[in-house]
Protein backbone atom coordinates (compact mmCIF):
# COMPACT_ATOMS: atom_id res chain seq x y z
CA UNK A 1 0.00 0.00 0.00
CA UNK A 2 1.69 3.51 -1.23
CA UNK A 3 1.26 4.79 2.58
CA UNK A 4 4.17 6.95 4.26
CA UNK A 5 3.26 8.28 7.69
CA UNK A 6 0.14 7.28 7.89
CA UNK A 7 -0.91 8.88 4.45
CA UNK A 8 -1.61 8.39 1.15
CA UNK A 9 1.36 9.38 -1.23
CA UNK A 10 -0.48 10.44 -4.28
CA UNK A 11 1.76 11.97 -7.67
CA UNK A 12 0.33 14.43 -9.69
CA UNK A 13 1.44 15.27 -13.00
CA UNK A 14 -0.70 18.47 -13.73
CA UNK A 15 -0.91 20.55 -16.88
CA UNK A 16 0.37 23.86 -16.56
CA UNK A 17 -2.67 26.14 -16.25
CA UNK A 18 -2.38 27.68 -19.45
CA UNK A 19 -3.05 24.22 -21.31
CA UNK A 20 -6.00 23.85 -19.49
CA UNK A 21 -9.46 23.73 -21.05
CA UNK A 22 -11.74 27.12 -19.70
CA UNK A 23 -14.45 24.78 -17.63
CA UNK A 24 -18.61 25.57 -19.05
CA UNK A 25 -20.56 28.46 -16.99
CA UNK A 26 -23.72 27.47 -15.67
CA UNK A 27 -25.29 29.07 -18.18
CA UNK A 28 -24.51 26.72 -20.94
CA UNK A 29 -25.79 23.81 -21.92
CA UNK A 30 -24.11 20.83 -20.12
CA UNK A 31 -24.97 17.22 -21.49
CA UNK A 32 -24.76 14.54 -18.79
CA UNK A 33 -21.07 12.93 -18.43
CA UNK A 34 -19.97 14.34 -21.96
CA UNK A 35 -17.63 16.44 -21.08
CA UNK A 36 -14.35 15.53 -19.29
CA UNK A 37 -12.08 17.65 -17.19
CA UNK A 38 -8.30 18.06 -18.04
CA UNK A 39 -7.36 15.40 -15.18
CA UNK A 40 -8.44 11.66 -14.23
CA UNK A 41 -6.47 9.79 -11.60
CA UNK A 42 -5.19 6.44 -12.23
CA UNK A 43 -3.73 3.30 -9.29
CA UNK A 44 -2.94 -0.31 -10.42
CA UNK A 45 -2.89 -3.24 -8.44
CA UNK A 46 0.05 -5.19 -9.38
CA UNK A 47 0.81 -8.16 -7.33
CA UNK A 48 4.03 -9.07 -8.35
CA UNK A 49 4.66 -5.25 -7.11
CA UNK A 50 3.15 -5.81 -3.51
CA UNK A 51 -0.54 -4.28 -4.10
CA UNK A 52 -1.66 -1.13 -4.63
CA UNK A 53 0.97 1.27 -6.36
CA UNK A 54 0.64 4.60 -5.38
CA UNK A 55 -2.11 6.61 -7.58
CA UNK A 56 -1.41 9.50 -9.93
CA UNK A 57 -3.55 12.53 -10.95
CA UNK A 58 -2.35 12.58 -15.07
CA UNK A 59 -3.90 14.57 -17.81
CA UNK A 60 -6.86 13.31 -19.02
CA UNK A 61 -6.34 10.90 -22.17
CA UNK A 62 -6.61 7.19 -23.44
CA UNK A 63 -4.46 4.93 -21.84
CA UNK A 64 -3.60 1.37 -23.14
CA UNK A 65 -5.40 -1.91 -22.38
CA UNK A 66 -4.34 -4.84 -24.27
CA UNK A 67 -7.33 -6.34 -26.70
CA UNK A 68 -7.27 -10.01 -24.96
CA UNK A 69 -7.82 -8.37 -20.54
CA UNK A 70 -9.88 -9.95 -18.68
CA UNK A 71 -12.18 -6.83 -18.85
CA UNK A 72 -13.26 -7.59 -22.37
CA UNK A 73 -14.16 -10.64 -22.64
CA UNK A 74 -15.64 -11.44 -18.85
CA UNK A 75 -16.83 -8.20 -18.08
CA UNK A 76 -14.69 -7.49 -14.54
CA UNK A 77 -16.08 -4.00 -14.32
CA UNK A 78 -17.26 -2.49 -11.61
CA UNK A 79 -18.17 1.20 -10.58
CA UNK A 80 -19.71 4.22 -8.51
CA UNK A 81 -21.18 7.38 -8.84
CA UNK A 82 -21.45 10.51 -7.01
CA UNK A 83 -20.92 14.19 -7.18
CA UNK A 84 -19.13 17.31 -5.28
CA UNK A 85 -21.11 20.01 -4.86
CA UNK A 86 -20.11 23.90 -4.24
CA UNK A 87 -21.73 25.57 -1.81
CA UNK A 88 -23.18 28.99 -3.49
CA UNK A 89 -20.40 32.09 -4.41
CA UNK A 90 -18.18 30.04 -2.49
CA UNK A 91 -14.95 28.07 -1.85
CA UNK A 92 -16.62 25.03 0.42
CA UNK A 93 -16.64 22.10 -1.71
CA UNK A 94 -18.66 19.15 -0.36
CA UNK A 95 -18.78 15.25 -0.93
CA UNK A 96 -22.24 13.50 0.39
CA UNK A 97 -21.58 10.13 1.69
CA UNK A 98 -18.79 9.10 -0.12
CA UNK A 99 -18.43 6.69 2.48
CA UNK A 100 -21.23 4.96 1.37
CA UNK A 101 -20.25 4.75 -2.08
CA UNK A 102 -16.28 3.15 -1.05
CA UNK A 103 -18.36 0.93 1.05
CA UNK A 104 -20.59 -0.54 -2.15
CA UNK A 105 -17.46 -0.02 -4.18
CA UNK A 106 -15.97 -2.80 -2.03
CA UNK A 107 -18.77 -5.05 -2.11
CA UNK A 108 -19.47 -4.06 -5.92
CA UNK A 109 -15.51 -5.71 -6.84
CA UNK A 110 -16.13 -8.86 -4.27
CA UNK A 111 -19.81 -9.88 -6.24
CA UNK A 112 -17.59 -9.80 -9.64
CA UNK A 113 -14.57 -11.91 -8.42
CA UNK A 114 -12.68 -8.69 -8.19
CA UNK A 115 -9.54 -7.05 -5.98
CA UNK A 116 -11.92 -4.05 -3.99
CA UNK A 117 -10.37 -0.80 -3.25
CA UNK A 118 -9.46 -0.50 0.05
CA UNK A 119 -11.87 2.10 1.63
CA UNK A 120 -9.47 4.81 2.45
CA UNK A 121 -7.94 4.45 -0.45
CA UNK A 122 -10.63 4.58 -2.30
CA UNK A 123 -11.95 8.33 -0.36
CA UNK A 124 -8.58 9.54 -0.42
CA UNK A 125 -8.16 9.03 -4.61
CA UNK A 126 -11.75 10.89 -4.68
CA UNK A 127 -11.62 13.90 -2.61
CA UNK A 128 -7.66 14.35 -4.23
CA UNK A 129 -8.47 14.69 -8.29
CA UNK A 130 -12.10 16.81 -6.61
CA UNK A 131 -9.29 19.12 -5.18
CA UNK A 132 -7.59 19.69 -8.29
CA UNK A 133 -10.34 19.47 -10.68
CA UNK A 134 -12.07 22.23 -7.99
CA UNK A 135 -12.63 24.69 -10.52
CA UNK A 136 -14.89 22.79 -12.49
CA UNK A 137 -17.37 22.58 -9.73
CA UNK A 138 -19.67 25.32 -10.87
CA UNK A 139 -22.90 26.81 -8.01
CA UNK A 140 -26.08 24.81 -7.77
CA UNK A 141 -28.10 23.19 -9.73
CA UNK A 142 -25.01 21.64 -11.00
CA UNK A 143 -21.98 19.60 -9.64
CA UNK A 144 -19.23 17.92 -10.52
CA UNK A 145 -19.88 14.25 -11.46
CA UNK A 146 -17.31 11.61 -10.06
CA UNK A 147 -17.14 8.49 -11.85
CA UNK A 148 -14.38 5.63 -9.87
CA UNK A 149 -14.30 2.89 -12.14
CA UNK A 150 -12.37 -0.71 -11.30
CA UNK A 151 -11.18 -3.33 -14.33
CA UNK A 152 -9.93 -6.50 -14.23
CA UNK A 153 -6.35 -6.27 -16.89
CA UNK A 154 -4.71 -9.59 -16.90
CA UNK A 155 -4.13 -10.20 -20.62
CA UNK A 156 -5.06 -14.30 -22.37
CA UNK A 157 -8.53 -14.79 -23.26
CA UNK A 158 -8.68 -17.98 -20.56
CA UNK A 159 -11.33 -17.77 -18.36
CA UNK A 160 -10.46 -16.77 -14.88
CA UNK A 161 -10.40 -13.61 -12.43
CA UNK A 162 -7.80 -10.80 -12.79
CA UNK A 163 -5.28 -10.81 -10.79
CA UNK A 164 -3.85 -7.37 -11.95
CA UNK A 165 -6.14 -4.44 -12.00
CA UNK A 166 -6.57 -0.46 -12.86
CA UNK A 167 -8.71 1.97 -10.65
CA UNK A 168 -9.48 4.87 -12.45
CA UNK A 169 -11.16 8.26 -11.42
CA UNK A 170 -12.37 10.65 -14.13
CA UNK A 171 -14.76 13.50 -13.42
CA UNK A 172 -17.02 15.58 -15.31
CA UNK A 173 -19.63 18.48 -14.39
CA UNK A 174 -23.02 18.14 -14.07
CA UNK A 175 -26.39 19.96 -14.11
CA UNK A 176 -29.70 18.36 -14.25
CA UNK A 177 -29.84 14.83 -15.41
CA UNK A 178 -32.70 15.14 -17.39
CA UNK A 179 -33.56 18.19 -19.91
CA UNK A 180 -37.01 19.00 -18.49
CA UNK A 181 -37.99 19.52 -14.78
CA UNK A 182 -41.42 18.46 -15.54
CA UNK A 183 -41.32 14.50 -14.62
CA UNK A 184 -40.65 11.79 -16.55
CA UNK A 185 -42.64 8.84 -18.04
CA UNK A 186 -41.90 5.14 -17.17
CA UNK A 187 -42.18 2.42 -19.26
CA UNK A 188 -43.34 -1.14 -17.40
CA UNK A 189 -40.57 -3.71 -18.83
CA UNK A 190 -42.58 -7.06 -18.72
CA UNK A 191 -40.04 -9.38 -21.02
CA UNK A 192 -36.81 -8.79 -19.57
CA UNK A 193 -35.68 -8.46 -15.95
CA UNK A 194 -32.77 -6.85 -14.38
CA UNK A 195 -31.53 -8.93 -11.96
CA UNK A 196 -32.93 -11.99 -9.48
CA UNK A 197 -31.95 -12.81 -6.06
CA UNK A 198 -28.74 -14.19 -5.76
CA UNK A 199 -27.29 -12.56 -9.05
CA UNK A 200 -25.55 -9.16 -9.21
CA UNK A 201 -28.24 -6.83 -9.18
CA UNK A 202 -26.78 -5.38 -5.92
CA UNK A 203 -23.47 -4.79 -7.53
CA UNK A 204 -22.70 -1.06 -9.56
CA UNK A 205 -21.09 -3.97 -12.76
CA UNK A 206 -21.19 -2.48 -15.97
CA UNK A 207 -23.17 -5.80 -17.19
CA UNK A 208 -26.19 -5.25 -15.19
CA UNK A 209 -26.58 -1.76 -17.46
CA UNK A 210 -25.66 -3.76 -20.81
CA UNK A 211 -28.20 -6.11 -19.93
CA UNK A 212 -30.90 -3.17 -19.52
CA UNK A 213 -30.28 -1.52 -22.80
CA UNK A 214 -33.04 -3.66 -24.82
CA UNK A 215 -35.60 -2.74 -22.58
CA UNK A 216 -34.39 0.83 -22.64
CA UNK A 217 -34.82 1.23 -26.60
CA UNK A 218 -38.45 -0.30 -26.20
CA UNK A 219 -39.31 2.42 -23.68
CA UNK A 220 -37.88 4.95 -25.58
CA UNK A 221 -40.29 3.60 -28.92
CA UNK A 222 -42.84 3.79 -26.21
CA UNK A 223 -42.15 7.39 -25.29
CA UNK A 224 -40.56 6.96 -22.08
CA UNK A 225 -37.49 8.00 -20.57
CA UNK A 226 -36.92 5.32 -18.06
CA UNK A 227 -37.53 1.50 -17.28
CA UNK A 228 -39.77 0.29 -14.50
CA UNK A 229 -38.13 -3.03 -13.54
CA UNK A 230 -39.97 -5.60 -11.89
CA UNK A 231 -39.14 -8.89 -10.11
CA UNK A 232 -37.28 -11.37 -11.38
CA UNK A 233 -39.17 -14.53 -9.95
CA UNK A 234 -42.96 -13.57 -9.92
CA UNK A 235 -42.64 -10.49 -12.35
CA UNK A 236 -44.77 -8.63 -9.78
CA UNK A 237 -43.43 -6.56 -7.65
CA UNK A 238 -41.86 -3.36 -8.27
CA UNK A 239 -37.67 -3.22 -8.32
CA UNK A 240 -36.33 -0.30 -9.87
CA UNK A 241 -36.71 2.32 -12.25
CA UNK A 242 -33.80 2.88 -14.72
CA UNK A 243 -30.81 4.01 -12.66
CA UNK A 244 -32.80 4.98 -9.97
CA UNK A 245 -34.75 3.78 -6.92
CA UNK A 246 -38.15 4.37 -7.00
CA UNK A 247 -40.61 5.96 -3.74
CA UNK A 248 -44.72 5.71 -3.76
CA UNK A 249 -46.36 8.56 -1.94
CA UNK A 250 -49.28 7.97 -0.06
CA UNK A 251 -50.47 11.09 1.19
CA UNK A 252 -48.25 11.11 4.11
CA UNK A 253 -46.88 7.56 3.79
CA UNK A 254 -43.44 6.82 1.55
CA UNK A 255 -43.56 3.18 0.30
CA UNK A 256 -40.64 2.03 -1.29
CA UNK A 257 -39.50 -1.58 -2.64
CA UNK A 258 -37.38 -3.51 0.23
CA UNK A 259 -33.86 -4.37 -0.50
CA UNK A 260 -33.92 -8.02 -1.24
CA UNK A 261 -30.75 -8.73 -2.60
CA UNK A 262 -31.24 -8.03 -6.09
CA UNK A 263 -31.68 -3.90 -6.11
CA UNK A 264 -29.24 -1.83 -6.18
CA UNK A 265 -29.40 0.11 -2.34
CA UNK A 266 -29.14 3.50 -3.61
CA UNK A 267 -27.05 6.20 -1.38
CA UNK A 268 -30.06 8.61 -2.58
CA UNK A 269 -32.57 5.90 -1.22
CA UNK A 270 -31.51 5.19 1.86
CA UNK A 271 -30.79 9.36 2.79
CA UNK A 272 -34.31 10.40 1.46
CA UNK A 273 -36.07 7.20 3.85
CA UNK A 274 -34.07 9.33 6.46
CA UNK A 275 -34.90 12.77 5.55
CA UNK A 276 -38.55 11.97 4.57
CA UNK A 277 -38.73 10.35 8.71
CA UNK A 278 -36.60 13.54 10.03
CA UNK A 279 -39.57 15.34 8.03
CA UNK A 280 -42.56 13.30 9.85
CA UNK A 281 -43.68 11.14 6.89
CA UNK A 282 -43.85 7.52 7.57
CA UNK A 283 -42.07 5.38 5.08
CA UNK A 284 -42.44 1.76 4.78
CA UNK A 285 -39.67 -0.46 2.98
CA UNK A 286 -42.10 -3.44 1.65
CA UNK A 287 -43.27 -5.61 -1.31
CA UNK A 288 -45.24 -2.95 -3.96
CA UNK A 289 -47.36 -5.41 -6.30
CA UNK A 290 -47.46 -3.73 -9.73
CA UNK A 291 -51.52 -4.61 -9.99
CA UNK A 292 -51.87 -3.09 -6.71
CA UNK A 293 -49.88 0.51 -7.82
CA UNK A 294 -51.99 0.19 -11.43
CA UNK A 295 -54.89 0.48 -9.17
CA UNK A 296 -54.39 2.71 -6.52
CA UNK A 297 -53.30 5.24 -9.51
CA UNK A 298 -56.76 4.64 -10.78
CA UNK A 299 -58.65 5.61 -7.34
CA UNK A 300 -56.66 8.32 -6.48
CA UNK A 301 -54.81 6.62 -3.19
CA UNK A 302 -51.22 6.88 -4.80
CA UNK A 303 -50.42 10.34 -5.16
CA UNK A 304 -46.93 10.79 -6.38
CA UNK A 305 -44.14 8.34 -7.69
CA UNK A 306 -40.45 9.56 -7.87
CA UNK A 307 -37.27 8.21 -8.83
CA UNK A 308 -33.73 8.53 -6.87
CA UNK A 309 -30.07 8.56 -7.26
CA UNK A 310 -27.22 10.22 -7.34
CA UNK A 311 -27.11 11.79 -11.29
CA UNK A 312 -31.22 12.81 -11.13
CA UNK A 313 -31.57 13.79 -7.17
CA UNK A 314 -35.20 13.61 -7.02
CA UNK A 315 -37.33 12.40 -10.36
CA UNK A 316 -40.87 12.86 -10.22
CA UNK A 317 -42.85 10.27 -12.54
CA UNK A 318 -45.67 11.39 -14.25
CA UNK A 319 -46.97 8.82 -16.34
CA UNK A 320 -46.51 4.71 -16.34
CA UNK A 321 -46.61 3.22 -19.64
CA UNK A 322 -47.94 -0.45 -19.46
CA UNK A 323 -48.18 -1.96 -23.24
CA UNK A 324 -50.46 0.53 -25.17
CA UNK A 325 -51.92 1.64 -21.52
CA UNK A 326 -50.90 4.91 -20.49
CA UNK A 327 -51.57 5.70 -16.56
CA UNK A 328 -51.26 9.57 -15.61
CA UNK A 329 -49.87 9.75 -12.02
CA UNK A 330 -51.16 12.90 -10.17
CA UNK A 331 -52.86 14.09 -13.09
CA UNK A 332 -49.16 14.91 -14.52
CA UNK A 333 -48.30 17.15 -12.25
CA UNK A 334 -45.01 17.19 -10.30
CA UNK A 335 -45.90 16.43 -6.63
CA UNK A 336 -45.52 18.55 -3.25
CA UNK A 337 -44.24 15.42 -1.51
CA UNK A 338 -41.50 14.95 -4.27
CA UNK A 339 -40.20 18.61 -3.85
CA UNK A 340 -40.36 19.07 -0.52
CA UNK A 341 -37.67 15.78 -0.79
CA UNK A 342 -35.71 17.26 -3.21
CA UNK A 343 -35.50 20.55 -2.03
CA UNK A 344 -34.70 18.99 1.76
CA UNK A 345 -31.85 16.91 0.10
CA UNK A 346 -30.15 19.07 -2.25
CA UNK A 347 -30.11 21.80 0.51
CA UNK A 348 -28.14 19.58 2.22
CA UNK A 349 -25.73 18.55 -0.31
CA UNK A 350 -25.00 22.11 -0.98
CA UNK A 351 -23.77 22.89 2.28
CA UNK A 352 -27.16 25.55 3.46
CA UNK A 353 -28.25 24.35 6.46
CA UNK A 354 -27.73 22.17 9.19
CA UNK A 355 -26.51 18.28 8.32
CA UNK A 356 -27.59 16.73 11.33
CA UNK A 357 -26.65 12.92 10.43
CA UNK A 358 -22.88 14.52 9.51
CA UNK A 359 -23.35 12.96 5.86
CA UNK A 360 -21.50 16.03 4.49
CA UNK A 361 -17.52 15.70 3.97
CA UNK A 362 -15.76 19.03 3.23
CA UNK A 363 -13.49 18.68 0.69
CA UNK A 364 -9.99 20.88 1.33
CA UNK A 365 -8.64 23.57 -1.15
CA UNK A 366 -5.57 22.59 -2.82
C1 LIG B 1 -29.60 0.56 -10.90
C2 LIG B 1 -29.50 1.74 -9.99
N1 LIG B 1 -30.36 1.85 -8.98
C3 LIG B 1 -30.30 2.87 -8.10
C4 LIG B 1 -29.34 3.86 -8.23
C5 LIG B 1 -29.27 4.98 -7.24
O1 LIG B 1 -28.14 4.87 -6.44
P1 LIG B 1 -27.46 6.17 -5.79
O2 LIG B 1 -28.54 6.85 -5.02
O3 LIG B 1 -26.40 5.63 -4.90
O4 LIG B 1 -26.95 6.99 -6.89
C6 LIG B 1 -28.43 3.79 -9.29
C7 LIG B 1 -27.42 4.84 -9.47
O5 LIG B 1 -26.30 4.63 -9.18
C8 LIG B 1 -28.50 2.71 -10.19
O6 LIG B 1 -27.64 2.61 -11.21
Amino acid sequence: MPQSNGQFRILKNLLPKHKRKTPPQLQDEIPFGRTQTDHMLICDYNPQKGGWQTPEIVPYSPFEVTPDAVVFHYGQEVFEGLKAYRKSASDEIFLFRPEQNARRFVNSALRLGMQPVPEDLFLRCVQEIVAVEQDWILPSPASLYIRPTLIGLDTGVSYRASLSYRFFIIVSPAKNYYSRETGISVYIEREHVRAVPGGCGEAKCGGNYAAALPALQRARAAGSEQVLWLDGINRTFVEEVGAMNIMFVYDNVIRTPALTGSILPGVTRSSIIQLARDLRYTVEECRLNISDVLNDIQSGKLTEIFGCGTAAVISPVIELVDGSQRHEVNGAQIGKVSMHLKKSLIDLQFGRGADPHGWRLQVSAQ
